[in-house]
């Protein structure tokens, strides 16, 4: 990846290091509902104190829109964190100051003062060009982190070098968000499976009535160009829909749910793939020697629409091939199932992963590699 990892830093006995991690969990009620994002930075940190340095680590969560907002306060982080790393600073959320988004240089000289190192770890974030990860490393010896420096080998190997076949299984609701994403992994990988709401799309651009599911009628003809260039594209062959009355999330409100086939009827929404597609997909990811899911297959955390987000969950965990899942919630969905330790590498990132499989590179990663010269 050709940046620089924590060997390559000055000596840190007592130097004070400033650590930008991606501690962006999620929340409910303000209690951390999976902590993934802060146990991976540990490795780090542990490596960092071994070498005598004291750490203060910073992070963005959520989207507080550059005011101070105690629904953001890092505070549930900072207790979690102190039990696993006592010792360790964390300072305020960073989108507390409108200068990290816009990656103000008084903000960066204000977060760097009294630090004599930097270390990125917050892979989850590097595709944002925002000071506190773009600017430390034009004026701090900087380095990438063990978990930056991880998810990049391995997503850049699923890019560059990845063992035949190599199956990827694409959900989410927007096409839009994931036209580029489509386009890049159809160049890498050898299949490429599409459910969730994005599917309806290109459902509709063969001909099919999709009812009310989601659907993008600015996307079709996009959609339609790559199935008629004839990409390894591989469809639902049924759905699971919800009919006319029924509401997601609210079961007792009534409403049918049925497997159709390829087209949805009128009044009838399709939320999940079906039990012959679930099938198609274990078969072909059971086949796979490299394996890349992103993105829930229907919406798993209604019950009623989970079985294929968990059929594919399963095959992924089951396969015998190389699997890398991305993604907060895909990986959300792991753990709902209880699958997640058996997933080969389990990204802490969601756009930044799709965004270095697309690009090859991410705005962090470069100002890593420029570093203190520019
Ligand atoms: C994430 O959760 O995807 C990262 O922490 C980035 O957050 P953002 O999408 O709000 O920039
Ligand atoms: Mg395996």
């Amino acid at each position: 990846m050709g940046v620089p990892t924590l060997e390559d830093l000055p000596p840190l006995q007592g130097k004070r290091v400033l650590l930008r991690a991606d501690f962006n969990v999620p929340l409910a009620d303000g209690k951390i509902t999976d902590d993934l994002r802060i146990r991976a930075a540990l490795p780090t940190i542990e490596w960092l104190r071994g070498q005598g340095a004291e750490v203060t680590a910073c992070t963005h969560l959520g989207r507080p829109k550059g005011k101070a907002d105690p629904k953001y306060s890092v505070e549930p982080v900072r207790e979690r964190l102190g039990e696993l790393a006592p010792g360790v600073e964390l300072l305020e959320n960073l989108r507390f100051d409108p200068g990290e988004e816009a990656n103000d240089p008084a903000f960066v000289a204000r977060l760097i003062d009294g630090f004599d190192a930097y270390v990125n770890d917050a892979f989850g974030a590097s595709h944002r060009a925002h000071a506190s990860i773009v600017g430390p490393p034009r004026f701090l010896p900087s380095a990438a982190g063990r978990l930056l420096a991880q998810e990049v080998d391995v997503l850049l190997g699923l890019r560059d070098n990845p063992k035949r076949k190599f199956t990827a299984i694409l959900g989410g609701s927007k096409v839009s968000d994931k036209l580029a994403v489509i386009e890049a992994l159809l160049d890498v990988a050898d299949e490429l499976l599409i459910g969730g709401g994005m599917c309806f799309t290109f459902l509709a651009a063969q001909g099919n009535p999709v009812g009310n599911s989601l659907f993008e009628a600015d996307q079709v003809d996009a959609c339609k160009a790559l199935l008629d260039a004839g990409r390894p594209i591989v469809l639902p062959s049924d759905i699971t829909a919800l009919g006319p009355g029924g509401e997601l999330f609210a079961p007792e409100k009534g409403g049918d749910v049925r497997q159709v086939g390829t087209g949805v009827p009128d009044g009838w929404m399709g939320v999940d793939v079906g039990p012959g597609t679930a099938a198609d997909f274990g078969d072909r990811i059971a086949e796979a020697r490299t394996v890349f899911w992103n993105g829930p297959m229907g919406v798993f955390e209604d019950p009623r629409f989970e079985a294929g987000t968990r059929a594919v969950a399963e095959a992924v965990a089951d396969a015998h091939g190389f699997t890398v899942v991305g993604g907060g919630d895909s990986a959300a969905a792991l753990a709902q199932f209880g699958l997640d330790d058996r997933i080969d590498h389990v990204s802490t990132g969601g756009g930044a992963s799709l965004e270095l499989l697309e690009q090859g590179d991410l705005p962090g990663l470069h100002a890593l590699r420029e570093g203190i010269a520019t």
